[in-house]
């Protein structure tokens, strides 16, 4: 079974994502909002009803429904407003995250779980911390949305098919992202060789900035990261091995300790199964670092 905590819009899309891959015969949808997973659910029943698949969502306020979960994905919490960076939520949402986990830890302490809720970094921490899981079973959702957004750049940047893209984003998910075009290629050809500085540039700053501009424009983003947050849960529900940027815990990798932040990972069945440590040049180790000092810095304050 899959758990998604938090109904609002980018759970109601993880769940319909989740489904149409079928990923699990059983979704729930836990909200403290009464009524709202309830709801969710039974529109996302009724659209699965006419495309004839058998994945069942229920809707719960009731966290002791949780148990036997396989995965738990964290979405709870306050989203980013126009203006706002993904810092400004660390304090109003840190309290709600650890309420969850502490209620994750009781009924579904076999579960791995997938922090959503921003500032993502900082909340995989705090997440990681609060459940006392094993570092491989606490993987953030981040990276993987932010490297949608950079094929989405390139295609357009080169016109080349979406397919044929494969483009990299370790580091914060938040200001000091770091879209990493030396270790993005298009069918193996190097993206370095396709674009000129100056252009790869602009993307890797569009990358950067524009959930930004999705949220001035329409309020929240939505479908991408329902989207990514599945594609998490299918690679370790399928066991593909596939290699994601999740945010997870360092212990001496990168040269960083007691932080978790986005790096390439294997994910499958046991989670986090290997991280990747790229060999980062003198520009894109400095990027790196703010990053983690960010992370660091939102970490210190944090009580729990
Ligand atoms: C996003 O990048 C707001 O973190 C959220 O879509």
């Amino acid at each position: 079974m899959i758990t998604i905590v938090g109904s609002g819009k980018v759970g109601g899309e993880a769940a319909l994502f989740t489904a149409l891959r079928k990923l699990s015969d059983e979704i729930l949808l836990l909200d403290v909002v009464q009524g709202l997973p309830q709801g969710e659910a039974m529109d996302l029943n009724h659209m699965l009803s006419e495309k004839g698949i058998d994945v069942n969502i229920r809707g719960s306020n009731d966290y002791s429904e949780m148990k036997n979960s396989d995965i738990v994905v964290v979405v709870a919490g306050s989203g980013r407003k126009p203006g706002m960076t993904r810092m400004d939520l660390l304090k109003i949402n840190a309290s709600i995250v650890k309420g969850v986990v502490e209620n994750i830890k009781k009924y579904a302490k076999d579960s791995m779980i997938i922090p959503v809720t921003n500032p993502l970094d900082p909340m995989t921490y705090l997440t990681y911390k609060v459940s006392g899981f094993q570092k491989n079973r606490v993987f953030g959702m981040g990276g993987m949305l932010d490297l949608s957004r950079f094929v989405q750049f390139i295609h357009q940047a080169t016109g080349f098919s979406r397919d044929s893209i494969r483009a990299l984003v370790i580091g914060e998910h938040g200001e000091n992202m770091l879209p990493l075009a030396r270790y993005s290629t298009v069918s193996g050809i190097p993206l370095t060789s396709l674009l000129s500085k100056p252009k790869l540039d602009e993307i890797v700053q569009d990358t950067k900035q524009v959930a930004a501009k999705v949220i001035e424009l329409k309020g929240a983003t939505v479908h991408a990261p329902g989207n990514a947050i599945s594609a998490i849960i299918e690679a370790v529900v399928r066991d593909t091995k596939q290699v994601i940027p999740v945010a997870t815990y360092l212990d001496g990798e990168y040269s960083y300790s007691d932080v978790t932040i986005g790096v390439p990972a294997v994910i499958g069945k046991n989670g986090v199964e290997k991280i990747i440590e790229l060999d980062l040049d003198s520009n894109e180790k400095e990027l790196f670092k703010k990053g983690i000092e960010s992370v660091k810095t939102a970490i210190s304050g944090l009580e729990f």
